[in-house]
């Protein structure tokens, strides 16, 4: 039985889409079948991080307004990473200007909001009986309306943060008010973009660790350290599969095995 995973945050740039396409592949590569979907319609990036070669003929701006199905929607991007057919499949929200605009006018009339709700909770629920096992839902941060609807949607949800009072404090507010409020959900926790110092002082990443679990009364499931080379790297690559040995694969890695408990 497949299950729906939703990745959020409270703030920008924490690095859900770079954690959620990682992840995707990860699971991808130990044999899941996996469909990756860009609900981010103000702000979409998975077509720049996947930069597909193939032709495709729908968007998931399509699927969301009712132009075609679901499963019309997704791209078999499996090929690009030797792996067998349907391995990976991904939607992608259409980045072009004009799609932005159009998209954002649709989810903002409350007829609109309620059908793309509709077409969520049917048809992810088709995916996984079309044999997907993870459904992973990349969302744009805070309380925007298609983020809700992932959110309401899934079966566990991926929170990532960064370590600073900024992302923590507006976190601790969105599990207060949303997920322990509204759903009762399980909650994997991911601290990204922590300081580089804990590569080199264990302890210190130990400290933090014990902070951010007391605030937000969960524990991490990984610490990812802000590594200069992914910086460097400039969002181009999936780096689990271009350095499976780097230390952000480890940590995919750990959380992919904690999906598959
Ligand atoms: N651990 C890390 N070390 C270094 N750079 C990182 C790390 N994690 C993410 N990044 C970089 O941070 C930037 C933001 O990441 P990403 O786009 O995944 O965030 P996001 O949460 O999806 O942002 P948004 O809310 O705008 O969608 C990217 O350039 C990404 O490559
Ligand atoms: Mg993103």
């Amino acid at each position: 039985m497949g299950e729906v995973i939703t990745v959020h945050s409270f703030k920008g740039g924490s690095g859900k889409t770079v954690v959620a396409s990682n992840l995707a592949l990860a699971l991808a590569m130990k044999k899941h079948n996996v469909a990756l979907l860009d609900f981010d319609f103000k702000a979409p990036s998975l077509f720049t991080v996947f930069r597909p070669k193939k032709e495709f003929e729908f968007w998931l701006n399509d699927w969301s307004s009712g132009s075609c199905s679901i499963l019309e929607s997704l791209v078999d991007l499996s090929d690009h990473f030797g792996l067998p057919e349907k391995r990976l499949q991904v939607g992608f929200a259409d980045p072009k200007g004009e799609s932005i605009k159009k998209s954002l006018q649709e989810h903002l009339t409350p007829e609109g909001q309620a059908s793309f709700y509709q077409h969520v909770i049917g048809d992810l629920s088709n995916l996984i009986r079309s044999g997907v096992e993870f459904v992973l839902l990349d969302t744009s941060p805070g309380f925007s309306y298609t983020s809700l609807a992932a959110i309401l949607s899934c079966d566990r949800l991926l929170l990532v943060t960064k370590t600073d009072d900024l992302d923590l404090t507006g976190t601790t507010e969105l599990i207060k008010t949303v997920y322990d409020a509204i759903l009762k959900k399980k909650i994997i926790l991911v601290v990204n973009h922590a300081p580089p110092q804990i590569l080199l002082n264990p302890g210190e990443g130990e400290k933090l660790k014990e902070e951010i679990t007391l605030m937000l009364n969960l524990k991490i499931t990984a610490l990812i350290p802000c590594y200069c080379d992914l910086v460097a790297a400039r969002g181009r690559g999936l780096i689990v599969h271009d350095n499976p040995e780097h230390g952000f694969s480890k940590n995919i890695g750990a959380i992919a095995e904690r999906f598959e408990q």
